[in-house]
């Protein structure tokens, strides 16, 4: 390995360190194809930051073409104005446009909701174990921040979280489906806590993976809550299904007096709190892009299938997925992940509370073929 390749390699790990689908095959396999043409450094797997391997669409890609030579200019005015992205978004969601703040992915609104509700002398419940902004930030505030573990299925235990609400709670946090787990909650138990919990303290749900969950997802989605309850809270993120995580795209969702207090708060009408020019074109090409979504959902549950075949067939512990990762019982993390990256495979784990249970984004075909490869070795 030579200097440069060997520091760039070192900088890949260390950054892994710090962090925490129907087509016709044929046809998938030619955007497969496309798509990792343009990536250069093909020799590291990255199976770490659950991105899809199938994005940006086609669609985007073209948008982005349209619009880039406009990058000089702050994202308003235009034919792809941040407003009528809002507009486009609050059409799909059933929402108005005055419920939607717009953030550079989802963690910056995530993050947001932690400065309005975390602070010495507040308090969050959230899940354990869980890739949680709002609490990881909320605790660096003084906020004191309670994990309740998942059951027995890995599934966020709603009802144990429920328990712990008192008049002290400030905000419950859930992510859903949940990451690193993977695993979603029944509709209507999640809908049933949100109206009952909501009355205490309000309720953020963290929905980064909700497309995952299938062409209904939709009803899914606690979005359908916001209009009449004004203590709920909803993030979205183009960095997942949609393929677009470079874009740094997301958005929140909430009662108009949250989203003004968040505008008035954190944007306080600075031009350059505008999300990205092009990432607003590309974030409308892509809400415009069923089929992408679709095929991509599709994609993953082939792929996901793939590593529950090969996990059955060493024997090893995981949970049922309804994302684009795996959580799995690696038996010794620490080991397993330095055998991995050794290989040049990026992974996550090691979380607190299930401290050897590593977790695998369902990558494409070629990507998973080296990751069992390297982990049967
Ligand atoms: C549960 C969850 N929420 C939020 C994010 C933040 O992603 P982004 O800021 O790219 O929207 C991630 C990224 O992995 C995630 O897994």
């Amino acid at each position: 390995m030579t200097g440069i390749k060997r520091r760039d390699w070192l900088r890949q790990t260390s950054l892994a360190a710090a962090a925490f689908g129907t087509i016709p095959l044929a046809g998938f396999r030619e955007l497969e194809k496309s798509t990792n043409n343009r990536t250069k450094d093909d020799s590291v797997v990255r199976l770490l930051f659950n991105e899809n391997p199938y994005g940006p669409s086609k669609n985007v890609l073209d948008r982005i073409d349209q619009v880039k030579a406009r990058s000089h200019r702050y994202a308003t005015f235009y034919e792809y104005d941040f407003l009528k992205l809002k507009s486009l978004i609050a059409s799909q969601e059933g929402v108005e446009p005055e419920n939607i703040a717009l953030g550079h992915g989802s963690i910056q609104p995530l993050i947001w909701t932690a400065i309005l509700y975390g602070g010495q002398g507040k308090e969050m419940l959230v899940p354990e174990p869980a890739f949680d902004v709002v609490g990881t930030y909320a605790r660096k505030m003084g906020t004191t921040v309670k994990p309740v573990r998942v059951d027995a299925n890995y599934r966020i235990n709603l009802k144990a979280i429920e328990a712990q609400v008192t008049s002290s709670t400030d905000l419950v946090v859930l992510i859903n489906p949940l990451n690193p787990t993977a695993t979603s909650v029944p509709t209507e138990d999640l809908k049933a806590f949100c109206n009952n919990v909501s009355k205490t303290c309000p309720v953020c749900i963290d929905e980064a993976y909700v497309h995952y969950l299938g062409e209904d997802w939709p009803k899914r989605s606690m979005a359908q809550l916001i209009k009449d309850n004004p203590n709920i809270i909803v993030t979205r993120t183009f960095s997942k299904i949609f393929g677009m995580a470079g874009q740094r795209m997301g958005f929140i969702m909430g009662s108009k007096e949250f989203i003004q207090r968040i505008e008035s708060d954190f944007m306080m009408g600075f031009p350059g709190n505008m999300p990205n020019s092009i990432g607003v074109a590309a974030a409308m090409a892509a809400l415009e892009d069923r089929d992408f979504l679709n095929q991509s959902r599709a994609r993953n549950g082939e792929m996901r299938q793939f590593v529950y075949n090969e996990l059955n067939r060493i024997g090893w512990e995981y949970a049922a997925s309804d994302a684009n990762f795996v959580y799995f019982n690696t038996g010794d993390f620490a080991k397993f992940k330095s055998k991995m990256n050794a290989n040049k495979i990026l992974i996550a784990g090691g979380w607190p509370a299930m401290k050897d249970w590593g977790r695998v984004t369902i990558g494409n075909e070629k990507e998973l073929e080296t990751f069992f490869r390297v982990l049967k070795q």
